[in-house]
């Protein structure tokens, strides 16, 4: 088996492996989808007998944390044909994915997961759960926009693009640099509506594309929304109950910034009425990506917390993405597995070594991103994740301190 950058030579074999799991079919469109989203960023691919059997794509972006920005390796594609399936091919890709991006100064990592479990392996661990809303369009208690909205498509990717990563991040949102994803995303989806407002100069302010199956009969699926200020938001929304004429479904993973429900008129006798149709209401919650923490003193520097008195501890870190590495790779960056001492506060730091007089935290990366993340506190994850040890004093006093707002992507990845 080898591993190596993506060349343009083995997007023929990708794309069989793309129709082997599914991912899209044999069309231009699809290949050129396949070329934007492979030749942007980094993708590495691995071989079997000479043959390209597997790849992994990187993309640069950010993610919000309290108030910084860190950089961040978006995982977007792991895919294996069914002849390499497991080889252990596809976890050392992801690993060297990860480790190269580390290497580029990425301190932390994100992917959406086909399951929980898989990439655990590699110190990811689950994401904070998202809130999948399905609503009827007219039961929105918004104002219809008055002026009328400008028709996005294709021609519109880079500035939609643009848009989107304009959006005011709020902890845990992400945004990804190259416009290669969403030109790509819009390549492959055939119906779609994409509406949205220019200013003045004619830039895009806000917009919001949909997609659906069955453009007569729906259900539409938001795809994303981009928006300056919050406030823009509700004219999206508006600009869907406009369409309600002919649009009867909508889902939409809720954006951070408000709750959906709000904006419904009875929302609960609406789910009890379209229980079981094809147009069913529903609030639902699924943790569909994974974090992991690339490089510890950059993510513990962006704790910044109202506390007069920094906390200390030791911290003992496991970290098992190294058994995955070449050993060139691993020489480089090898994990953050390691013996540490732990101050959070106003400026929080990290430092190797141990202290006796502290208590000591045990964790995988994968756990400790979590509770770093604030997907759910320490006492919690105590409860849930054995690996996770600390005395129960310490976790108090963590959750006492570390009161972090639900992490939210906000980007489909
Ligand atoms: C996901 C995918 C790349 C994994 O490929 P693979 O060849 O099975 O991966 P590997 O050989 O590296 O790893 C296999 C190991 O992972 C384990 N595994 C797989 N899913 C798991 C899960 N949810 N939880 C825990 N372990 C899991 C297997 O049991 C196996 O364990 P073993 O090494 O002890 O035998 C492959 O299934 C695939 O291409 N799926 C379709 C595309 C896709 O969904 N990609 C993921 C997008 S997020």
């Amino acid at each position: 088996m080898e591993i190596r950058p993506y060349e343009p030579r083995d997007l023929e074999a990708m794309m069989q492996i793309h129709r082997d799991v599914g991912w899209s079919g044999d069309t231009d469109q699809h290949r050129d989808a396949g070329r934007l989203f492979y030749e942007g960023d980094t993708t590495l691919v691995g071989l079997v007998g000479g043959r390209v059997e597997s790849f992994a794509s990187n993309h640069d972006g950010v993610m919000r944390y309290l108030d910084d920005d860190l950089r961040l390796c978006v995982v977007g594609g792991v895919a294996t044909s069914h002849t390499a399936r497991r080889s252990g091919l596809a976890s050392r890709l992801t690993a060297e994915a990860v480790a190269r991006d580390a290497q580029r100064g990425a301190a932390v990592a994100v992917l959406g997961v086909f399951d929980h479990g898989f990439y655990d392996r590699l110190g990811f661990g689950p994401g904070a759960y998202d809130h999948l809303v399905s609503f009827d369009p007219a039961a929105l208690r918004v104002p219809v926009p008055e002026r009328p909205p400008v028709r996005l498509g294709i021609d519109d990717a880079k500035r939609m693009h643009d848009n989107r990563a304009a959006r005011p991040l709020r902890h845990g949102g992400i945004r990804l640099s190259d416009a290669a994803q969403t030109n790509a995303d819009m390549l492959i989806i055939k119906e779609t509506i994409g509406l949205g407002f220019e200013d003045e100069n004619g830039d895009l302010t806000h917009h919001v594309f949909l997609y659906t199956a069955d453009r007569g009969g729906g259900p539409w699926i938001v795809k994303w929304m981009g928006w300056r200020e919050p406030a823009q938001l509700l004219d999206l929304f508006g600009l869907l109950r406009g369409a309600s004429d002919q649009i009867r479904n909508v889902k939409l993973i809720e954006p951070a910034d408000i709750r959906v429900w709000d904006l419904l008129d009875r929302p609960w006798r609406k789910q009890h009425m379209t229980r079981g149709s094809k147009d069913e209401a529903f609030i639902r919650a699924a943790s569909w990506w994974a974090a992991r923490i690339c490089d510890l003193q950059a993510c513990i520097a962006a704790v910044k917390l109202p506390t007069a008195e920094p906390l200390r501890f030791n911290l003992v870190l496991d970290d098992s993405i190294g058994q995955k590495l070449s050993d060139e790779t691993a020489t480089a960056w090898n994990g953050v597995g390691g013996d540490y001492v732990v101050a959070l506060g106003a400026s929080s730091t990290v430092e190797s070594g141990s202290d006796g007089t502290l208590p000591t935290m045990r964790a995988s990366v994968g756990t400790f991103t979590r509770l770093w993340l604030g997907v759910h506190d320490a006492r919690g994850l105590a409860l849930t994740c054995p690996d996770l040890d600390a005395p129960p004093d310490l976790l108090a006093a963590i959750d006492r301190v570390l009161r972090l707002p639900s992490p939210e992507l906000g980007w489909d990845i």
